[in-house]
């Protein structure tokens, strides 16, 4: 199938190079801990208009991370993960020999939240030799490439989202209902508006979303295996290999992503910072 580019803009003090036609772009030409306006708006809007930035050798302190995220907006405190320590706006994701540790499904962040991230900056500390790369993928072309009859039947549908499918696995029944209280089930459209470009995308997550409101399992089973496999379409995706002092930067509104494991042993440690978003609609 053959997709149509999306346009580079003018930029006088970035450098944006697409890595495809359908999503992600290098940048360039700059250093992310001398930032001011206007480079912040060049990166804004190569952020809307390729979905997830890359950049190489920022070797940012933690400090200088949370500095560039809240750039874009207030960061978000993840309710389950690790952090590091002083640092709760920095979520730690570090697979090592002993304790291996991977994001290996496709997804959207925190969608169980009932205003799910924004967007995510996840910077790379410790690379494997081999593998470990992050996938992400066009939500709203997976949503365009949809055949009508299905585009028609999903219009105005809701997803179920909750934790309990990913971080409940392992609680207890008192945690779990204890955890409820905090965090219900939240209803998200299958279909959301991007609130800054007005373009529509499929909005779900594999690991968050329980079934789809409204439908029997058997019916929500059948049509939410038939919307995730849009993720896997080659000509929606693009595939990031880390080096350390990397950064991926995506929308969370509009990408999905999934991190690779086939690191083997080696230790992957990688910190994000998270942006709140608003009610998906
Ligand atoms: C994530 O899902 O935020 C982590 C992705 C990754 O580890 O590459």
């Amino acid at each position: 199938m053959r997709i149509e580019a999306t346009p580079v803009g003018d930029y006088n003090r970035i450098r944006v190079e697409p890595v495809t036609g359908s999503i992600g772009a290098e940048i360039g030409g700059v250093d992310l801990r001398e930032l001011d306006d206007e480079i912040i708006a060049e990166l804004e809007q190569a952020w809307l208009d390729h979905k997830v930035l890359f950049f190489r050798d920022q070797d940012l302190t933690h400090e200088q991370h949370l500095t560039y995220g809240r750039a874009f907006g207030q960061l978000e405190v993840h309710p389950f993960s690790p952090h590091v320590d002083d640092h709760p706006e920095i979520l730690v994701i570090d697979s090592t020999p002993e304790k291996f540790v991977s994001a290996e499904v496709w997804h959207s962040d925190v969608t169980f939240r009932e205003c799910p991230p924004l967007g995510s900056i996840l910077l790379g500390r410790v690379i494997p030799p081999y593998g470990g790369d992050t996938c992400f993928a066009n939500m709203e072309l997976a949503y365009e490439l949809l055949p009508d009859q299905i585009k028609s039947e999903i219009d105005g549908l809701y997803g179920v989202h909750s934790y309990v499918k990913g971080f409940g696995r392992n609680m207890s029944t008192e945690e779990l209902a204890e955890t409820y209280e905090k965090f219900p089930d939240q209803k998200h459209p299958l279909v959301r508006t991007h609130p800054q470009t007005g373009r529509k995308g499929l909005f779900m997550a594999r690991n968050f979303m329980l079934t789809i409101d409204g439908m029997t399992a058997d019916e929500s089973r059948a049509l939410r295996h038939r919307l995730y496999d849009q993720s896997s379409i080659p000509e929606i995706q693009v595939r990031f290999r880390w080096r350390p002092n990397s950064i991926a930067q995506w929308d969370n509104r509009c990408t999905q992503h999934y991190a690779v494991p086939d690191h083997g042993g080696w230790r992957r440690r990688v910190e994000r910072v998270t942006l709140i978003g608003d009610r998906p609609a």
